[in-house]
C-alpha cells in the first residue's frame, strides 16, 4: 500500500514538473499564466532586435482572433507586440480579412489598454500592404490559415504569404526584421515560399524554430545576430 502511494505521488510530481517545464511564459513582460510555448523564444529574440533598431512601425497580417486566450494556439502577437509598441513609443498595424477576428482582437486590445497604439484594419492583407506608404521596422506574417493535411490549402497559404512580402517589399529598409509564423509544419508551413524567396534576395535566417526570424544579409547590428 505504501509503495502504491509512493508511486502515485511520484507520478503526480512528474506530471506537474513536466507541465511546468513545458510552460513558456514571457514573464515579467506578460503575466506568468500565459503560455507562449513554441513561439516564446522567437518572440523574445524579435523584441530584442526591435529594441536594438528602435522599431517604430510594426505590421502584423492576421490579427489575434482569440485575444490573449490564444497565446498557446495562435500566439496573441497583436497583444504581445502591441504592448511592446506601447512601451517603446511605436505603433502596430494589424490587418485581418475576417470581421469576427477583428471584433475579438479589438475587444482584447481595449481590455489591455492598447487602443492608442494598435490600429486594426479590416481588409485583405494584400490590399492593405500594397497601399501601406511608410517604412516598416518589423513585419509579422501570420494570415491565411495553413492546413497540416490539405495540399491545396498549403499551396494557397504559402503563395499568399509570399505575395504579402512582395507587396510590402519596397517599404522594408536595411534593418527591417521579418518574423513568419507556423513554419514548422508538414510541407514547410506558411513560410516555405517566402523564406526561399527572401534567401535568394539578400536575407538571412536569424532564428528558426516554429517561427522563422529573418534580417537582411548586411543587417547593421552584427552583434545581435
Ligand atoms: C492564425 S490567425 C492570426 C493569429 C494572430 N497573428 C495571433 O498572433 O494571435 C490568422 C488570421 O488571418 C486572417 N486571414 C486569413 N486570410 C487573410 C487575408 N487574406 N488577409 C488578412 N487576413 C487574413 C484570418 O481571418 C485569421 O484571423
Amino acid at each position: 500500500m505504501d509503495i502504491l502511494l509512493y508511486v502515485v505521488a511520484l507520478g503526480v510530481v512528474a506530471f506537474f514538473t513536466g507541465k511546468f517545464i513545458k510552460h513558456k511564459s514571457l514573464y515579467p513582460f506578460m503575466p506568468f499564466k500565459y503560455d507562449f510555448r513554441k513561439r516564446r523564444d522567437t518572440f523574445l529574440k524579435t523584441m530584442e532586435l526591435m529594441e536594438q533598431i528602435n522599431a517604430k512601425v510594426i505590421i502584423e497580417t492576421g490579427t489575434s482572433r482569440e485575444g490573449l486566450k490564444g497565446a498557446k494556439s495562435n500566439g496573441a502577437a497583436t497583444i504581445v507586440f502591441g504592448k511592446w509598441a506601447k512601451e517603446h513609443g511605436a505603433v502596430l498595424h494589424s490587418v485581418d480579412i475576417n470581421s469576427e477576428s477583428i471584433a475579438n482582437s479589438s475587444a482584447e486590445v481595449e481590455r489591455q489598454g492598447l487602443q492608442d497604439t494598435v490600429t486594426l484594419h479590416h481588409s485583405d492583407s494584400l490590399d492593405f500592404l500594397k497601399d501601406f506608404a511608410q517604412p516598416v521596422d518589423m513585419l509579422y506574417l501570420d494570415s491565411y490559415d495553413y492546413s497540416s493535411h490539405d495540399v491545396e490549402i498549403q499551396r494557397k497559404s504559402q503563395e499568399h504569404h509570399l505575395e504579402e512580402f512582395k507587396r510590402i517589399a519596397d517599404q522594408l529598409h536595411e534593418n527591417t526584421i521579418v518574423l513568419i509564423d507556423d513554419c514548422d509544419l508538414p510541407n514547410g508551413g506558411k513560410g516555405k515560399l517566402v523564406i526561399a524567396y527572401m534567401l535568394e534576395h539578400g536575407w538571412k535566417i536569424v532564428m528558426e524554430s516554429y517561427q522563422v526570424l529573418l534580417v537582411r544579409n548586411n543587417f547593421a547590428l552584427e552583434k545581435a545576430v
